[in-house]
């Protein structure tokens, strides 16, 4: 088998969010998403059921590390040696919530870590929504998909495209979720969004009723994007990070690549699309 991302089965497992006020920004995440706040040494870290945040003292809207976990000891070892082969020189990483990490820098200097996860203590129950995919900012998207897809083997799900040619979004996975990371072009880098997979239409209805109770409007949607026909809204946490809440997000086993036109319909089926670029 080749070493990749995809055949290592990883999974999205935890963010670190950087923030000026981390403090205020744990506490958001633990009412609004439904997480357990603890402060451990200079983190703050959030867990709820399926999701796992970390905060750090920063600057609002900088990505800490995103940090993915493999299927088991070997198919992370394998994806070790070929981020060794490709040059993109592995360390080790100490990591709270996850055991034999390695991290390697992407084009844009975002800390991305490899391991496997440690068993989560007994969270608090919440609304179902594990932490399922992180979207990048970035000058160039086709520099974030030759880093992921082309040395890490993450799989390129679809792309969108603008008229010019030059690709406004690709979609990437690393396992049968349509996308696990993805990148929109755009003036900024750091952080698009990230998401929250509740599965299916009823629970973003429960999240939703969740936010009305803690006053927290949506930002976007409800809409179902084109690329990954899954339904969503978004909120914003105090710093400006988007958060989006995703339901029925397409299963790929293996298909060829789509491409999609940079409209407002393929950000968004049902109405208004937010195009970054
Ligand atoms: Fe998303």
């Amino acid at each position: 088998m080749t070493h990749t991302a995809l055949n290592a089965g990883a999974y999205l497992h935890h963010i670190e969010l950087q923030s000026s006020n981390p403090e205020r920004l744990a506490h958001f995440y633990g009412s609004a998403m439904q997480m357990d706040v603890a402060h451990e040494g200079d983190l703050y870290v959030c867990r709820g059921p399926g999701r796992r945040v970390l905060i750090s003292k920063g600057e609002d809207k900088k990505l800490g590390l995103g940090a993915f976990a493999c299927r088991d000891a070997e198919s992370l070892a394998a994806l070790r040696a070929r981020a060794d082969k490709e040059g993109l020189k592995p360390q080790d990483a100490a990591s709270i919530l996850m055991d034999q990490a390695f991290a390697v820098h992407d084009p844009d200097g975002n800390r991305i870590l490899f391991g496997l996860g440690k068993q989560d203590p007994v969270t608090s129950k919440g609304i179902k929504g594990p932490i399922q995919h992180l979207t990048l900012a970035t000058h160039d998207p086709d520099a974030i998909e030759a880093f992921y897809a082309g040395k890490l083997g993450f799989a390129v799900s679809d792309r969108v495209r603008k008229p010019t040619g030059e690709v406004a979004t690709c979609f990437m996975r690393s396992n049968h979720e349509h996308h696990t990371l993805a990148c929109f072009r755009s003036d900024r880098k750091g952080v698009d969004h990230h998401s929250y997979e509740a599965g299916e239409w009823n629970v973003i209805r429960d999240w939703c009723d969740h936010y009305a109770t803690q006053d927290i409007q949506l930002m976007w949607g409800p809409g179902r994007h084109g690329p990954g026909n899954n339904l969503f809204i978004f909120i914003v946490d105090p710093d400006g990070n988007w958060i989006e809440v995703s339901a029925e997000l397409e299963v790929v086993h293996d298909r060829p690549v789509k491409e999609w036109p940079h409209a407002e319909r393929t950000l968004n089926l049902w109405g208004k699309g937010i195009l970054r670029s």
